[in-house]
């Protein structure tokens, strides 16, 4: 964390898409500041730009302009082993479409970042306790009777809860959330945004992205993505 208690910043970040000969500015100079264990939820339309800057501020994509810094580490001046360790250990990160892998079952998607992250020999020495942390976090997301299910046999609340347990299984200090509710009816995206509340309330920082404001108002801060800027709700 740097010396203003904020765990991420970003200052003037800027997005252009080419597409042929025109370029689309999807962000146009965005700054905010995220202090350790706030809960702030990022609103704005469809096509706003708000998945865009959330991989910016994962490091999933580079800024054609602007510093994002993530407890003080300018992202842009990185190494890739640091930027790999960012990605890795600091942030986890639950995506819009939950990017589970059909391949393996729920207890192995949820494991697989701490697989990657220390490579085979370390995965072997490791793997009593990660396959430990994995059954808590399974059992408490309510998974534990799931353990053994491909992503496609799972309800689409069920497969949310995967893509969070993933994100949370190298205990990272920054989550990011994407649209956490879209595909999912108003009762079960409820029970999904009491998960991120309790995280909240046990310490957790959250940055979650959103174009529904009754859903950002579970957070503690709203602020607002309109014209490629932030602004205030
Ligand atoms: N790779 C790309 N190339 C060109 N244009 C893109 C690309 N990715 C996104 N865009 C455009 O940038 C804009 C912002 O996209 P983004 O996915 O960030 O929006 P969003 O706010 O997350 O929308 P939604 O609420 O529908 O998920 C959109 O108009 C989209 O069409
Ligand atoms: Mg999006």
């Amino acid at each position: 964390m740097n010396e203003n208690g904020f765990i991420l910043e970003a200052e003037n970040i800027c997005k252009f898409y080419r597409m042929g000969a025109t370029r689309l500015k999807v962000l146009r100079g965005v700054n905010l500041a995220v202090k350790k264990g706030e809960f702030l939820a990022i609103v704005g339309a469809s096509g706003s730009g708000k998945s865009t800057l959330l991989h910016i501020l994962g490091a999933l994509d580079r800024p054609d302009g602007g510093v994002v810094r993530f407890e003080g580490m300018d992202l842009a001046k990185a190494g890739a082993g640091q930027i790999n360790k960012f990605r890795s250990k600091s942030v986890g990160f639950v995506f819009q479409f939950y990017h589970l892998l059909d391949e393996l079952n729920v207890q192995e998607n949820i494991f697989l970042p701490s697989m990657t992250d220390k490579g085979i020999i370390g995965w072997l020495f490791s793997r009593k306790a990660t396959k430990r942390r994995a059954r808590e976090l399974l059992s408490e997301l309510g998974l534990a009777d799931r353990a053994s299910h491909r992503p496609y046999q799972l309800s689409g609340g069920e497969r949310q809860r995967v893509a969070i347990g993933r994100a949370l299984m190298n205990e990272p200090r920054l989550l990011l959330v994407d649209e956490p509710t879209g595909n999912l009816d108003s009762e079960t995206g409820n029970g999904i945004l009491t998960v991120f509340e309790e995280l909240n309330r046990a310490g957790q920082t959250i940055v979650m992205v959103t174009h529904d404001e009754r859903i950002a108002r579970r957070a503690s801060r709203i602020i607002s993505l309109t014209d490629g800027k932030i602004g205030e709700v």
